[in-house]
């Protein structure tokens, strides 16, 4: 581990250092707008079938890494294989994501099982000892789970929506039941997590990417509570275990989730402003962020200003550059080329 320390730039300003030049990574750089990646999806029956095979996961968790030299490698899978492995049916239709059998009511989590199935989510773990052997060791890999949060919504709505609004009703209509949800997917998630470190994840980031569509107080209770929970039980098992947090859309309870998550960095979307994000989020902890991945798509004069200011306002402190969501499909190579060159070029 201290040898992993001293060579490895993203688990550096995990502990809390400024890097001369930050590490950069992006959010889904694994994706459609590689055509290798096209290529090998094309061939593969399905994205789940992808997830699941683990010569494939690895070769597409490399692939970014060897086009863009990027410093984090992030293990291609997906937040849903944690309902997968609790027993709910899980299916991606080409160009409408997701589908779960939905959770309408109480009674349907019975359909669930008591606790994770590590069996089905073998080929995972057996997919980041193989990205390991092939990473350069200045890369870090990081691991990843969703959120309880961000997972039930797709549990009970059995979809993406656009404010997730069933999983909101439920939580009013059912709170109980709710809770049980939510205990189990803590339950789920601490344990996928710890499996993935065992297995060789040098860290691992949480997305609660729906934190955002919350009130205060059901923040409070959904995201941060479950999240503080998540990482107090990977630390039990998996002491001085690394841990992003990225609360999309958290905004002014961002302070919240630091005195209670317990991570060792946050993630930030693209619409926080850069100042607070200075003086109220990294003078406590190391961010990483923001850039909007529609900059990234324009490119041009609005993707310079962007990335400069970003740079101005955090590369002073411990600092990880990203994206402040995924990078979208259509955006064009040459503008991550631009974007990595810039980050590399600009804070040197
Ligand atoms: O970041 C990476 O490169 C690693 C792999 C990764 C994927 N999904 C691959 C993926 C990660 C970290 C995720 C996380 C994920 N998955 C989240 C949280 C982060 C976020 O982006 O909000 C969520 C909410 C999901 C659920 C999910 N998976 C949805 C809603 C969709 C459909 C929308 C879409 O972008 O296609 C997916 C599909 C998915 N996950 C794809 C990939 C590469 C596209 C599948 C395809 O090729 O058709």
């Amino acid at each position: 581990m201290t040898e992993r320390l001293a060579t490895t730039p993203l688990l550096r300003v995990l502990t809390g250092k400024r890097e001369p030049v930050p590490p950069i990574w992006l959010m889904r750089q694994a994706g459609r707008y590689l055509p290798e990646y096209r290529a090998i999806r094309q061939k593969a029956g399905s994205f789940l079938d992808l997830c699941f095979d683990p010569k494939l996961a690895a070769e597409l968790t490399l692939q970014p890494i060897r086009r863009f030299g990027f410093d984090v490698a992030i293990l291609f899978s997906d937040i849903l294989v944690v309902p997968h492995a609790l027993g709910q049916s899980v299916r991606f239709t080409e160009g409408e994501g997701p589908r779960l059998d939905a959770l309408a009511d109480p009674s349907a989590l019975r359909r669930l099982r008591p606790a994770i199935d590590h069996a089905r989510l073998a080929s995972v773990y057996e997919a980041i000892g193989r990205v390991k052997r092939d990473l350069p060791p200045a890369v870090a890999l990081l691991g990843f789970c969703g959120a309880p949060w961000t997972v039930a919504t797709y549990m009970i709505a059995g979809c993406g929506t656009p404010d997730q609004g069933p999983a909101r009703l439920f939580a009013y209509r059912h709170p109980e039941a709710f809770a049980m949800l939510i205990d189990l997917l803590v339950e789920a998630s601490a344990s996928y997590l710890v499996r993935q470190f065992e297995a060789g994840v040098d860290a691992a980031q949480i997305f609660d990417t729906w934190a955002g569509v919350l009130p205060a107080g059901e923040f409070r209770k959904w995201c941060i509570e479950p999240c503080t929970r998540i990482v107090a039980a990977v630390r039990k098992q998996i002491p001085g275990a690394r841990i992003i947090g990225f609360p999309r859309g958290a905004g002014t309870e961002l302070p919240h989730y630091l005195d209670a998550v317990a991570v060792d960095a946050i993630g930030l979307d693209w619409t926080v402003e850069l100042g607070f994000a200075r003086d109220q989020v990294q003078a406590r902890r190391p961010v990483q962020g923001n850039l909007d991945p529609l900059a990234l798509l324009t490119g041009g004069a609005p993707l310079d200003r962007s990335i400069d200011a970003i740079l101005e306002a955090l590369a002073g402190g411990p600092f990880i550059f990203n994206l402040g969501h995924g990078i979208l499909p259509e955006t064009p190579i040459a503008h991550v080329e631009r974007l990595i060159e810039r980050v590399r070029k600009g804070a040197a």
